[in-house]
């Protein structure tokens, strides 16, 4: 119950509470002796004073809930302590809304010593009434308003709305529910769908705030102003035919969250549609997979502050929580860029991917598999830990009776797309993201696999006599290879800030990525004070002494594996990358001739001002006519 001070909060929130058979508490009673200190010393709070006491709160409210809820008085009176407070848990939220001039003559009849005017003149001044939650006029008598409450608590209405009951869908309903809020779902049932929905909630009999529906317009009705609804559907068309589908249904306020792995630009497409017709549109990546989906994924939202600020409570809840505790969740920026970022995290992610394919290739020559695996286990204890290292680990030791499954599976890479579009996006952005697209077109190679069948019968492989890979140096080379690939990965993001004017915080996307998501590692972590210093990695001084020193293994390790056939696209490309960010004068001056031999395209020269571009009469007589 929140409202300025006089409101009415006590007395409300007491008979709320005896009404509802539950515990009332009063906000005040757990301020921090600082707090309490320096109120009695009769200074007035400020907002980090404020801070410990409403996390405090935030953690007791989690643990009523938790024992069955319980009535809070609180003024709450700013749109970021309420945030705070639901931080890990659903709140009703019950605002006790008077003029400044009733509340006056109330606390003037009420005390002897009214409190001074100017006091609850900046009540009025600091609060930010609550464009949701239940509303509840202070002229009326305290039953009626208590009758009012009951009844808006119990129009039964979900707080949240899911559409799109796949693995993610599901998962992540059940997450949000666990955190208290009330849930509706909605899975269309057509054909081989017909029954999703009934074993959804078969499956999960024993949750009473669940709803589900197979009916667009009964879902829409069934939630609560403003509506909060994620898609968890197929990228593509389909979010276009469901939104055309939904739309209609919907009134301005309420806010449509795109949880899946969306193109960037259609999200910005349709957030700029919706916008007109007053609908905030969130495009969220979200990173984790099923596992995290279910237990606290990586989530990254972009659009308006403004609509974030009416989801963040519910999105923080779910997500992931970093080493201190807080959502690995967080307003990236406008439009389409949160789906930018969940789109680079994929390119990452491949390379990633990709590296540790090509570290297996180099090792298992040499190796068994759980002797690879034991050193990728050793390996994930200090710095180069991370869950893509980890998950490699266990599917080297995956066993089918007495064989590996690794070597019943197809060496056929498939993709959703997500890979190539960042790569693309480099493209565009006029960015040498080569370690990602090293990786793309690794996974697309390997599906030519009748070809490569093909090929390969007259090319004598020595591959199995690699036998002196040395293992140190495979490991300096993979944590070479990831500094590159992240130093890249961050670059794009930062180009395409300033292309976009996103305003993107790189320290702050690294620190959601230290959790919840796949790409999530200790260099994730050391990432955050990095990029802190600097954007670009590159200029960190221990960072290039670190690719410096181990560059000599890079060379070594890459000429053993040419020697012997074995493929290391993306440990080349990172090298390549290295040596030529590091080279004074590359070879471009020839790239530059031969354009302007043949297209007149004009050149710059070392001996001449950057802003002067010269044409030189080649020789006629070799025009490519
Ligand atoms: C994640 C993953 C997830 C999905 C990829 C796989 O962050 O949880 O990236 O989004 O597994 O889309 O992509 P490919 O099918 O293209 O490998």
């Amino acid at each position: 119950v929140m409202g300025v001070s006089g409101s009415g909060k006590t007395t409300i929130g007491q008979l709320l509470a005896q009404r509802l058979g539950l515990p009332y508490y009063d906000a005040d009673d757990f301020h921090p002796k600082a707090n309490l200190d320096k109120m009695s010393a009769g200074s007035a709070l400020n907002d980090n004073d404020r801070l410990p006491w409403l996390q405090q709160l935030a953690e007791n409210l989690q643990e009523w809930n938790i024992e069955g809820g319980a009535v809070l008085a609180c003024s709450a009176l700013k749109e970021a302590y309420r945030q705070l407070l639901s931080a890990n848990t659903a709140i009703h939220w019950v605002y006790l809304s008077g003029t400044y001039d009733l509340i006056k003559t109330r606390m003037e009849q009420r005390n002897s010593h009214f409190m001074k005017a100017d006091l609850l003149q900046s009540q009025f001044d600091a609060l930010e009434i609550p464009d949701y939650g239940i509303h509840i006029d202070i002229a009326k008598k305290p039953s009626a308003m208590i009758d009012e409450i009951i009844a808006n608590m119990n129009t039964k209405k979900a707080f949240f709305g899911v559409i799109g009951l796949g693995v993610m869908g599901k998962s992540l309903s059940l997450n949000i529910a666990d955190k208290g809020y009330s849930i509706a779902v909605y899975n269309r049932s057509e054909g081989d769908e017909a029954e999703v929905v009934s074993d959804f909630l078969a499956a999960n009999k024993g949750l009473e705030k669940l709803e589900g529906y197979t009916q667009l317009p009964d879902f829409v009705a069934s939630l609560e102003r403003p509506r909060k609804i994620l898609l968890m559907i197929k990228a593509g068309r389909v979010v276009d035919a469901v939104l055309e589908q939904l739309v209609p249904l919907l009134a301005a306020g309420d806010v449509v969250i795109d949880g899946g792995n969306s193109h960037y630009q259609d999200t910005q497409r349709r957030f700029e549609n919706l916008q007109k017709k007053g609908i905030h549109f969130i495009g969220a990546g979200i990173s984790g997979g099923e596992e995290g989906a279910r237990n606290g994924p990586s989530i990254m939202p972009g659009g308006t502050q403004e609509s974030y600020a009416i989801v963040a409570p519910v999105l923080e809840s779910i997500s992931a929580k970093d080493e201190q505790g807080n959502a690995c969740c967080t307003y990236i920026g406008k439009g389409g860029s949160g789906h930018f970022i969940k789109m680079v995290h994929n390119g990452i992610e491949y390379a990633e991917m990709q590296l540790l394919a090509e570290c297996y290739a180099l090792l298992s020559p040499q190796m068994e598999y759980d002797a690879i695996a034991e050193l990728f286990l050793d390996w994930n204890k200090g710095e180069l830990s991370s869950y893509l290292l980890e998950i490699t680990a266990a599917i080297l030791q995956k066993k089918e009776g007495e064989d590996y499954l690794l070597d019943k599976i197809l060496d056929k890479a498939g993709n959703k797309g997500t890979g190539s579009w960042s790569s693309r996006a480099a493209l565009e952005l006029g960015q040498p993201n080569t370690m990602m697209a090293s990786a793309v077109f690794a996974r697309y190679v390997s599906a030519f696999k009748a070809q490569r069948i093909a090929l390969s019968i007259t090319i004598k492989a020595d591959k199995n006599n690699l036998q002196n890979i040395d293992i140190e140096e495979v490991k300096r080379v993979y944590q070479f290879a990831r500094i590159i690939n992240h130093h890249q990965g961050f670059e794009l993001m930062q180009a395409a800030s300033e292309a976009y004017d996103w305003g993107l915080n790189l320290p702050e996307i690294a620190r959601i990525w230290t959790n919840g998501c796949i790409i999530k590692s200790n260099f994730m972590q050391a990432a955050i004070s990095l990029l802190e210093a600097k954007n670009n990695l590159l200029e960190q001084t221990t960072i290039r002494a670190e690719l410096t020193a181990k560059e000599a293994a890079i060379a070594h390790v890459l000429q053993q594996g040419i020697q012997h056939r074995i493929p290391l696209v993306s440990l080349s490309a990172a090298y390549n990358y290295w040596i030529s960010m590091t080279t004074e004068r590359l070879s471009a001056n020839l790239i530059q001739a031969q354009r302007d031999f043949f297209g007149a395209h004009t050149y710059q020269r070392v001996d001449a001002s950057a802003e002067q571009f010269f044409h030189t009469l080649w020789s006629q007589k070799k025009s490519a006519s």
